[in-house]
């Protein structure tokens, strides 16, 4: 059985140094995953592997279907999800190229589909969702970063917009009020939907570029590809130092 289970990102829609064994077609109650999930080897460990935007990355933030994803991959026999995203930087903690490891989360999204309790179901069900993400897998996940030594920090709210727009300044401002740290387009709903499945969650986010206001020009997707390139390098090397020590 597949222990870990990676979500790829934007810039992440492919594992490089991934042995694939199979790709994995699930048929779901919600439709169709963003593509094949592949289950193979990395830095010696059986994962199983998913771009979220699918391959090549066509789908946007908004119309991923989150549903389809999380319950394929707990079929596929995931039990630990390792999320990566790239993210504005809200605060001045979170310069591009820096990491963060969430801990808590705000949703700002709507019209998504956004919960499996959905239905005809005999009992009514509110997951508790205090705190988002799995703490041991967080752990895990703070000690390959810092073993590789790139600049991250451990706590921070992720704020979850609906795009695909990106934000006003003053949506911004306001979401540093809320207390944001990083803004992005795809936490939520994984985040919950992996805890209605009793999935551990984690994730970790790349910061690639500073979020609307927050810098002396508009954001560029020439400035964003550029910190994508150089920090989901960085992101193969952490899953690996993570999966070696697994
Ligand atoms: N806002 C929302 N999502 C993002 C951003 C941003 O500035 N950068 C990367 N994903």
């Amino acid at each position: 059985m597949s222990k870990y289970a990676i979500i790829g990102g934007t810039g992440l829609t492919q594992l490089e140094g991934l042995t694939i064994r199979d790709a994995l077609f699930i048929d779901t109650p919600y439709g169709p995953t963003s593509a094949d999930i592949l289950r193979g080897e990395y830095a010696g460990q059986e994962v199983l592997f998913l771009a979220r935007h699918g391959h090549p990355h066509r789908i946007p933030p908004h119309q991923v279907n989150y549903r389809a994803n999380l319950w394929a991959l707990r079929h596929a026999g995931a039990h630990s999800i390792l999320a990566i995203n790239a993210v504005g930087g809200v605060t001045a903690n979170m310069p591009t190229g820096h990491f963060c490891i969430p801990d808590q989360i705000i949703d700002y999204t709507s019209g998504r589909q956004h919960t499996l309790y959905d239905g005809d179901l005999d009992h009514v069900t509110h997951v508790d969702f205090s705190y988002p993400y799995d703490e041991a897998l967080r752990r895990r996940l703070i000690a390959a970063v810092a073993a590789c030594g790139y600049n991250c920090t451990n706590q921070g709210v992720y704020g979850c917009t609906q795009g695909p727009r990106l934000e006003t300044a003053a949506e911004i401002v306001r979401m540093e009020r809320d207390g944001c740290n990083i803004v992005g387009m795809t936490g939520m709903p994984e985040t919950v939907l992996a805890r209605e499945l009793g999935l551990s969650y984690a994730c970790l986010s790349l910061v690639v570029n500073p979020a609307a206001g927050k810098s002396s020009g508009v954001i560029t997707m020439t400035q964003i590809e550029a910190a994508l390139n150089d920090g989901m390098a960085k992101v193969k090397v952490i899953l690996a130092r993570m999966l070696k020590q697994a």
